[in-house]
């Protein structure tokens, strides 16, 4: 990396690479996606969105998904009888999180020479791929994701993180593209989602200002486009709501001399510890 992307990072807490990803690794990455949900079989987490205890479930089925490949449905994938409105294709919101250590097509896209050098330029020395999200945001039905700071829901100390967001597709305002605050990283931390004793996860406040939303700004950015975020960037993306789908692969990658604390909501068992490069 150059050092004016270096101090523009530095500056605004994100950078837009064009052109990072060749379109036809885009393509089998979401080739491979495709293929996964058509495998996956929902019955026993369809219901999941009944009933109260079965509500329980599907936060166990979120907080147990660290060192797994899971699948999350959108919010507005059902109608009122709890049946798919649209094929299954079109329903999953999310597959993670664990795509990068059991998935080889994943592994492959994940673990590259140029990632690898893009976040040692960033000061990561000694990385650990920690997530990985593959983001549908389905045509029509593509769930809005509020204003947040990725080290709300993985937190480090110190705070060596970079998040990761490939455009697997053509991104903007009309189908749900990312916003971000630049700058907003100076802001500091406004919550910590948190393992709670006796099970469930749940957020803590540390500073309940709102964002300055007014400072919003879209990244419409094609295919194959990086774009790198700071681990305390407020950004969010709206909803999609056009006939275009706005596939994105995320993953996060941290410093193995930081410390992970027991209370973050991804926990990897010992048999599964976190991998680099
Ligand atoms: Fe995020």
């Amino acid at each position: 990396m150059t050092s004016a992307e270096l101090d523009q990072y530095e500056r605004d807490g994100f950078l837009v690479l064009e052109d990072f990803v060749p379109p036809e690794a885009c393509d089998a990455l979401r080739g491979r996606a495709n293929e996964l949900v058509r495998e996956f079989d929902p019955a026993g987490v369809v219901s999941i969105f009944s009933t109260r205890e079965q509500t329980r479930t599907s936060d166990d089925y979120f907080l147990e998904s660290g060192d797994k490949i899971r699948f999350f449905f959108e919010e507005n994938a059902f109608n009122s009888d709890g049946r798919l409105q649209q094929s299954k294709v079109h329903s999953i919101n999310k597959i993670g999180h664990a795509l990068h250590d059991l998935d080889p097509a994943f592994d492959r896209f994940s673990r590259t020479n140029q990632i690898k050098q893009l976040v040692s330029d960033l000061g990561i020395n000694d990385p650990l791929l920690l997530q990985s999200m593959y983001i549908f945001k389905q045509p029509r039905i593509g769930g809005e994701v509020t204003c947040h700071q990725d080290a709300t829901f993985l937190f480090v100390e110190p705070l060596r993180m970079v998040g990761l967001w490939f455009a697997l597709e053509d991104a903007g305002v009309e189908n749900g593209c990312l916003w971000v605050i630049p700058g907003g990283q100076k802001l500091g931390l406004k919550s910590r989602f948190r393992r709670a004793e006796g099970g469930g996860a749940r957020f803590e406040t540390l500073d309940d200002s709102p964002w300055p939303e007014e400072k919003l700004q879209p990244l419409e950015v094609r295919k194959g486009t990086l774009i790198v975020l700071h681990p305390l960037l407020p950004h969010l993306s709206r909803e999609n709501r056009s006939s275009r789908s706005r596939h994105a692969y995320t993953l996060h990658v941290i410093d193995a001399s930081s410390e992970y604390p027991a209370s973050n909501w991804l926990q990897r068992p010992a048999e599964m510890p976190l991998r680099g490069f």
